[in-house]
């Protein structure tokens, strides 16, 4: 397998190689690890960029020197590695302050504190240069029905999330803000827990039209949700403005697994759309290719860095399998008895009304039911030479 290169567009959060492993039931078992270690490791690896929460590289409540000092010495790294900033965002979980919510908590200081930590983080992003701001709301939501006014709350969502999106825009920062989807924890229930969800709540704002969505592998699999199908519903509204790639085996707790390790098919066709596209063509994504995973507990460094090395890995395995499996002829012809190519008719002749399809007598009165129920559709031949595509059988 080659090794990464810039034009992959692999980037990182330096949350995620620098998790430290402290976990509900135990302490850290890693030593924390300096941001500018990470830049320099991270781009040895291949990778093209590095993502951060405010408070990762600047401790919370650190006073305005130290602050500087840290961003000039981070600069100074990026400028050595040439890793860039693709992407950054603000952590309003971590705080006890936080511990009701930030832009949807019950008490109004914290949500017009919560409010200036992100307008503060919009203007080092666009310092920076990045293009993409997301927004996870990890403890916006709650542990019991009765603690919230649901209404109340999705008001205020949408009045934080656009007070952010007008700043931008007023700054003339270009960044656009992608809402990261979960569906609980830390909260027992997140508001925004779907791709779904999200889409629903962008339609709703005054400045929609910077706002998009950051879909997370593991996130939409906690809820028994179909991955690939919620970017695809985000690329076809125009919405998918950053991807968090991980792994995650079934409905549990969010795993963030190495990109592959968790369910390995549906990685295999994620990646199937993010490089081949959608069969019909249409909206593509040209974005980075973010990795949002924590090395296990278990793993000291040197294995931290091999597993920050297996996301690229199996992104490129799995690229290599997915671009086979798209120039495979028999999988042409298994396509094409499919019907994968006829869903792209419109389903009305050009021009044609519903009056005109009323009239039709072969589209219903004519129509054999029990004729047309025959049809196979050959989908398992398909999914298998997908599998064995992905296996390497082929
Ligand atoms: C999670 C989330 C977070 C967010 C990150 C960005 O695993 O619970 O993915 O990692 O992506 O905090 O704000
Ligand atoms: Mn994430
Ligand atoms: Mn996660």
């Amino acid at each position: 397998m080659r090794r990464p290169t810039q034009d992959d567009k692999f980037s990182f959060g330096l949350w995620t190689v620098g998790w430290t492993a402290q976990d509900q039931f135990g302490s850290a078992s890693r030593e924390p690890l300096d941001p500018i270690d990470a830049v320099h490791k991270l781009a040895d690896l291949g990778a093209w960029g590095v993502t951060f929460h405010d408070d990762d590289l600047v401790p919370f409540g650190s006073d305005k020197a130290t602050r500087e000092h840290l961003l000039a010495e981070f600069g100074a790294a990026l400028r050595a590695t040439g890793l860039v900033v693709p992407m950054i965002t603000t952590d309003t979980f971590s705080h006890p302050v936080f511990k009701d919510g930030a832009l949807t908590s019950n008490d109004r200081e914290v949500r017009r504190y919560a409010l200036r930590k992100l307008l503060r983080n919009t203007d080092l992003a666009a310092e920076l240069g990045a293009s993409t701001f997301v927004m996870w709301g990890g403890r916006e939501g709650s542990e019991y029905d009765g603690s919230k006014d649901v209404r109340a709350a999705l008001d205020r969502y949408r009045e934080g999330i656009d007070s952010v999106a007008g700043y931008v825009k007023e700054q003339g920062y270009g960044l656009r803000i992608a809402l990261e989807p979960k569906p609980n924890e830390p909260r027992g229930d997140i508001f925004l827990p779907t791709v779904g969800h999200a889409l629903g709540f962008i339609a709703e704002l005054d400045h929609g039209d910077v706002v998009g969505v950051n879909p997370e592998t593991g996130h939409e699999q906690m809820a028994g949700l179909n991955f690939t199908h919620g970017i695809a519903q985000a690329l076809w509204a125009g919405k998918l403005f950053h991807l968090d790639l991980n792994g995650q085996r079934s409905i549990k707790y969010d795993q963030d697994l190495v990109f592959g390790h968790g369910d390995l098919v549906s990685a295999f066709f994620t990646v199937d759309l993010l490089e081949n596209g959608f069969p019909s063509g249409g909206p593509r994504y040209d974005g980075p290719r973010h990795f949002d995973y924590k090395p296990s507990r278990t793993e000291g460094y040197d294995d931290v860095w091999a597993s920050a090395e297996a996301n690229m890995r199996m992104y490129l395995l799995l690229k290599e399998r997915a671009l086979a499996f798209r120039s495979d002829p028999d999988v042409a012809e298994a396509m094409e008895a499919a019907g994968i190519g006829e869903l792209s008719q419109p389903t009305l002749g050009e021009g044609e009304s519903t009056a005109d399809l009323l009239a039709d007598h072969p589209s219903f009165d004519d129509f054999d039911v029990e004729v047309a129920a025959e049809r196979s559709y050959g989908f398992v031949r398909l999914n298998q030479l997908a599998t064995e595509h992905l296996l390497g059988a082929r």
